[in-house]
């Protein structure tokens, strides 16, 4: 597939929004006229590898565009099959690196409603300058086991397609390995249960009429505003304790829902023990979620405060920052 082909896909994934959604079968079928919706044309052929037969029986109620409803099938077939999910509901967001789909569950897991975070295909991801994040990481393979076979890390370090492939999935795996760990923590993340090659399912936060806001567009009571905010702090803390930085952390990576929160989208962790910027990418993700409780009248000096922190849990900086 070339990259127009992709760019052309790519933009029939974000075309899609909540009204396309609730277009009836009839609509739909207009809309692309002449093809079956089971059928890949040639440039989706590529993409897709072949179906397990009995990923072939998982129907969306969830209405999807033709390549949408392919790469559904492509990245969340085996967690249909193992039984961990048995309906896609509905989109929740497409983020700049994955969209996230509410799912109901099947018979292997006792949570009711999934969220499943899918991938972009590697080609039309849009990376949060990954290099940046994955300086001092080891990749990990499909097991989350770090990556030792020769044939494997030549491929990494040539940059061969399948080294891009590789690469995507420890992405995705260094995701889940860190919601595993923090959830074990009792941090405040959503669960998750299962990874395959492009998807990650997971505790959905919400119930089925509305998912969770994201921190950034709530207004908070000014009484639940302090302890949310020392509930982040802990949060982070804990992190540090698993020597874990988020990277990407501020009222946008955070859920809201009930008056709990709940942080998330974690594949750019950075570690403090070996990353070269581990604390000016801790103090970035303090000072962001600071500002954003300022104005919810919570005031805490950031700097001082990522710098108790950092130091407390046994590490040095080398030069003090001012992160923006
Ligand atoms: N477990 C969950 N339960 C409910 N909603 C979720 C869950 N995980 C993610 N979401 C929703 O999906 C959105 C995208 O998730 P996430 O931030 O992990 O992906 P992303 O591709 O990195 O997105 P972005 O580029 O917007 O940061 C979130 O902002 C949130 O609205
Ligand atoms: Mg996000």
């Amino acid at each position: 597939m070339d990259t127009k082909q992709y760019l052309h896909l790519l933009d029939e994934l974000d075309d899609l929004d909540q009204t396309e959604a609730l277009l009836d079968k009839s609509k739909r079928r207009n809309k692309y006229p002449a093809r079956n919706p089971r059928m890949p044309d040639d440039a989706t052929r590529d993409f897709v590898h072949k179906q397990d037969d009995s990923s072939r029986n998982f129907k969306f109620t969830y209405q999807t565009a033709r390549f949408e409803e392919w790469w559904l099938l492509e990245s969340l077939g085996a967690f249909y099959e193992h039984r961990w999910v048995s309906d896609v509901l509905s989109r929740v967001k497409a983020g700049k690196e994955a969209s996230v789909y509410l799912c109901t569950s099947g018979t292997g897991v006792h949570d009711r409603l999934l969220a499943a975070k899918v991938y972009r295909p590697r080609q039309l991801r849009n990376l949060k300058n990954d290099a940046l994040y994955r300086m001092g990481r080891t990749d990990l393979d499909e097991d989350g086991k770090r990556i030792v076979d020769y044939g494997m890390l030549k491929a990494l370090h040539r940059r061969t397609d399948y080294g891009e492939e590789l690469r995507h999935q420890s992405w995705i795996v260094y995701e889940f390995q860190t919601l595993k760990t923090l959830r074990g923590a009792g941090a405040d993340v959503p669960e998750p249960y299962a990874v395959e090659h492009n998807a990650i399912l997971m505790g959905y936060i919400g119930d089925k009429n509305s998912s969770a806001l994201t921190l950034n567009t709530v207004e908070l009571e000014s009484a639940e505003a302090k302890p949310l905010f020392q509930r982040v702090i802990h949060n982070i803390e804990l992190m540090l304790k698993h020597h874990c930085v988020h990277g990407d952390l501020s009222a946008y990576n955070i859920l809201y829902w009930n008056g709990d929160i709940a942080l998330i989208d974690f594949p750019q962790v950075v570690s403090p023990d070996v990353h070269p910027m581990a604390w000016e990418i801790f103090l970035r993700d303090v000072k962001r979620v600071c500002q954003y409780f300022r104005p919810q009248g919570v005031q805490a000096d950031s700097q001082k405060l990522a710098r108790d922190l950092w130091i407390s849990h046994g590490y040095r900086i080398s030069k003090d920052v001012q992160a923006r």
